[in-house]
C-alpha cells in the first residue's frame, strides 16, 4: 500500500540499479605500505579535523538506513588504526544495520576480534598477497606476516568464520602463488578471493600486462582441483568455486578488469573526509562536509545523498582507450 512512498525513498540512479551498499572509509591512515596501493615515500595524511567524527558518521548511517542502505563494510587505510572502531560498528548496529564488515590488513585483528563480534561485526576481509613471509614484507613493505596470520587464525575462532582473504595478483610479483593460495584456503577452511589488480596504485606502475586475469586463476587452480561453482547474487563482485572434492575452503575470483561487474553494482563509497564517490574510478566527489556542519537536516542530507546516487556513472571504463585513472588511489577510496 505504501509502495510509492519506499520507491520514492530508497537510492537508485538513473541506470536502475538500487544501491544498497555502501562502504565507509574511516581514516586514510594505513600501517601497511602494500606495493598495488601506496608509495614507499611516507605521504602527508589528512589532520583529524578534516575526518568526519564518529558522531557525524553515525548521523549519515542513519540517514543512509533511512535511503534502503542495508550492509555497511568499514575500510581504511587501515580502519583498526583509528581509535574508536569498535564503538563506532557498535552504534551502527543501533542504528539497524545488520550486515556490518570490515576491510582489514590483519596487522591489529588477533587481539580485536572478540570485541568486534560483540560489536556487531559480522564478517571480516583480510589481505593477504603471498604466503612467502619474505616476500609479504617485500609487498606490504612490513615485517607483519605473523601477525596477519595470527588475525586469520583468531578469526577462525569467532562466529565472524570463515573469514576471506583477499590477494592482489600482480604479474611476476605474487602469480606464482596461486596454488600455494588455494591449498591454503583448503587447508584452514577459509574463502580465498583472487582481486585483479587495478589501475588505483599511487605509484602509477599499473599496466594491463601486470594484471593476472581471473580466467587464468580458475584454470591454473582447477588443473589441480576440481572446481564447482556456487551460484550468487548478480551484484557479488566475486565468482564463487568450491572444491568438487569436498574440501573445505572455498575460491573467489574477482575479475574487476578482464570482465567488470559495473552492471550490476549495487554499491557507493564515503570517503573518510565525508566524500561520496559513486565509483571507484569517479572523477567527482560530492562532499558532504560543508553540509554537515552547516546546520543541514537529514532531509536536505538526504535530498542531496540522492541526486549524487541518480548520476552514478554506467562503469569504470578501464578498458576503453582513453582511460585515465581517477585522482585518488585505492588508499584514500576506501576498498
Ligand atoms: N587493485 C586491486 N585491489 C587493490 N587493493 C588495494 N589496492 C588495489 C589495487 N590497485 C585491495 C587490497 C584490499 C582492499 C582494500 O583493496 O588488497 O584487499
Ligand atoms: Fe594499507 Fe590496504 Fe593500502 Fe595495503 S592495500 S597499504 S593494507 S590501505
Amino acid at each position: 500500500m505504501f509502495s510509492g512512498v519506499t520507491r520514492v525513498s530508497l537510492l537508485h540512479d538513473k541506470f536502475g540499479r538500487q544501491i544498497t551498499d555502501l562502504r565507509i572509509s574511516v581514516t586514510d591512515r594505513c600501517n601497511f605500505r602494500c606495493v598495488y596501493c601506496r608509495s614507499a615515500d611516507p605521504e602527508n595524511y589528512r589532520p583529524e579535523s578534516e575526518l568526519l567524527s564518529w558522531d557525524e558518521l553515525e548521523r549519515l548511517g542513519r540517514v543512509y538506513h533511512g535511503l534502503g542502505i542495508r550492509k555497511i563494510r568499514v575500510t581504511g587505510g587501515e580502519p583498526l588504526v583509528r581509535k574508536g572502531v569498535e564503538e563506532f560498528i557498535e552504534r551502527l548496529h543501533g542504528v539497524g544495520f545488520e550486515d556490518i564488515s570490515m576491510t582489514t590488513n590483519g596487522h591489529l585483528l588477533a587481539g580485536r576480534c572478540e570485541r568486534l563480534v560483540r560489536a556487531g561485526l559480522r564478517r571480516i576481509n583480510i589481505s593477504l598477497d603471498s604466503l612467502d613471509p619474505v616476500k609479504f614484507e617485500q609487498l606490504t613493505r612490513t615485517h607483519s606476516y605473523a601477525d596477519v596470520i595470527a588475525g586469520i587464525e583468531a578469526v577462525q575462532r569467532t562466529s565472524m568464520a570463515p573469514v576471506k582473504v583477499n590477494a592482489v595478483l600482480v604479474r611476476g610479483i605474487n602469480d606464482g602463488e596461486v596454488e600455494a593460495f588455494a591449498a591454503f584456503a583448503r587447508e584452514r577452511g577459509i574463502i580465498m578471493r583472487f582481486i585483479e589488480f587495478m589501475p588505483l596504485d599511487a605509484d602509477r606502475s599499473w599496466t594491463r600486462e601486470s594484471v593476472v586475469p581471473a580466467a587464468e586463476v580458475h584454470r591454473r587452480i582447477d588443473a589441480q582441483w576440481k572446481l564447482e561453482a556456487i551460484p550468487n547474487e548478480p551484484s557479488e563482485t566475486a565468482r564463487k568455486y568450491r572444491f568438487a572434492d569436498g574440501a573445505a575452503g572455498e575460491i573467489g575470483l574477482i575479475a574487476s578488469v578482464t570482465q567488470p561487474f559495473c552492471g550490476h553494482c549495487s554499491r557507493i563509497r564515503m570517503t573518510a573526509d565525508g566524500k561520496i564517490r559513486t565509483c571507484l574510478f569517479s572523477k567527482d566527489e560530492h562532499d558532504l562536509r560543508p553540509l554537515l556542519r552547516d546546520g543541514a537536516s537529514d532531509d536536505d542530507l538526504a535530498f542531496f545523498i540522492r541526486s549524487v546516487v541518480h548520476e552514478k556513472e554506467p562503469g569504470h571504463r578501464i578498458n576503453e582507450p582513453d582511460f585515465a585513472p581517477p585522482g585518488r588511489t585505492m588508499v584514500s577510496i576506501g576498498g
